[in-house]
């Protein structure tokens, strides 16, 4: 694996989506990880310039993370009601809420993107891309990942013919990739070892992992690699803002949880006023709400208000405490 993703040491920087930048991937790729571009929430055209800015920056590979699309069903009546628990938050912040469509041009966009760039590595999460995508990335010699949070979730990745599967543990900080239900939140070394002679593809663990100790671990318990995100928050070159930098380091244990308020699909972050404010609210299906949460967010990060950020996060976010540049950070996890 260490030769299929040019990398000197087995830790794969995790996509973020909205986090991270050219220079954090190509930091990472430069470091000796997989660094990995997080796709999700752009277009064709803009992942295609993402990539080009990295190229500029190393020659190392490195991935590009797409969200596989799916169709919301529009109930009119929930997304009235969805809107209806976000009006406070509209008012304390003098917002209209914004009105989005959803493309359904954009995920192929970005796989034509990943394409015509030669990307070496494409992972998904959220899903299965179709046998025709899957189909188009083997015929372009382009390796791919996917995302399992269940036993059944990493077999499903694995007959999708996919090359190799992130098993991500309950731990994990940002959206869940889960995608049969009910949600499960597994623990990642009970993930390991559930999944431990179900499938033959190689396996990278995600969640948690904070210390050296956690990666050893995680690569005894059949791991061929790992994927960390909450310990890469706080580095020199992560471009976040020192708002949510500080979150990160300042948290304490048993403060993320799991929400739907911020986009509609769950994802672990740190509690703050509107995860508390919203946890019992109506919210619209992925994507929309992330569409009707979208100027909130944006202009509470404007204000240097905490307090309506979502501030993605991992369980273990409180043992985070290295900062320094990608490399020094690696340097103390090996
Ligand atoms: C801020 C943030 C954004 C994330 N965005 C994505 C994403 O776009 N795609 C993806 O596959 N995983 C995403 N994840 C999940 C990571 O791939 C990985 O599962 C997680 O970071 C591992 O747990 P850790 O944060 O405790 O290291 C994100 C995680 C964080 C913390």
């Amino acid at each position: 694996m260490l030769q299929t993703f040019d990398m000197t040491y087995p830790i794969i920087q995790a996509p973020m989506a909205g986090v991270t930048s050219p220079k954090l991937v190509a930091a990472c790729a430069e470091a000796g990880l997989l660094g990995s571009i997080g796709a999700g929430y752009l277009d064709g055209a803009q992942t295609k310039q993402f990539i080009q800015e990295v190229k500029k920056l190393t020659a190392k590979s490195f991935a590009v993370n797409l969200f596989v699309q799916e169709e919301p069903k529009i109930d009119i009546e929930v997304l009235q009601q969805a809107r209806m628990a976000l009006q406070p938050f509209y008012d304390e912040l003098g917002l209209s809420p914004v009105q989005s469509v959803v493309s359904k041009e954009v995920f192929a966009g970005q796989i034509q993107a990943v394409i015509e760039e030669q990307v070496a590595i494409c992972s998904f999460t959220f899903g299965l891309p179709s046998p025709e995508v899957l189909q188009q990335l083997k015929d372009n010699g382009i390796y791919t990942v996917g995302t399992a949070t269940t036993v059944e979730e990493a077999i499903l990745v694995e007959q999708a013919g996919m090359d190799a599967v992130v098993l991500q543990g309950g731990e994990a900080g940002g959206h869940r990739g889960s995608f049969s239900a009910p949600l499960q939140l597994i623990p990642l070394y009970d993930l390991l070892q559930q999944v431990a002679g179900q499938i033959a593809i190689p396996i990278i663990a995600a969640g948690g992992l904070v210390t050296k100790e956690d990666i050893q671990k995680a690569l005894k318990g059949g791991a061929q690699a790992v994927q960390i995100g909450t310990a890469l928050l706080v580095a020199d070159e992560c471009e976040i803002s020192p708002l949510y930098k500080n979150a990160v380091l300042a948290s304490k244990e048993q403060q993320t949880t799991i929400t739907l308020a911020f986009t509609g699909k769950p994802a672990r972050g740190l509690i703050n006023d509107f995860t508390k404010r919203m946890k019992d609210a109506i919210v619209a299906p992925y994507p929309l709400q992330n569409y009707l949460t979208t100027t909130i967010r944006k202009e509470s990060a404007k204000q240097g208000n905490a307090d309506y950020l979502s501030m993605w996060m991992g369980e273990k976010s409180y043992l985070v405490q290295q900062t320094g540049t990608v490399r020094s950070i690696v340097e103390k996890l090996l």
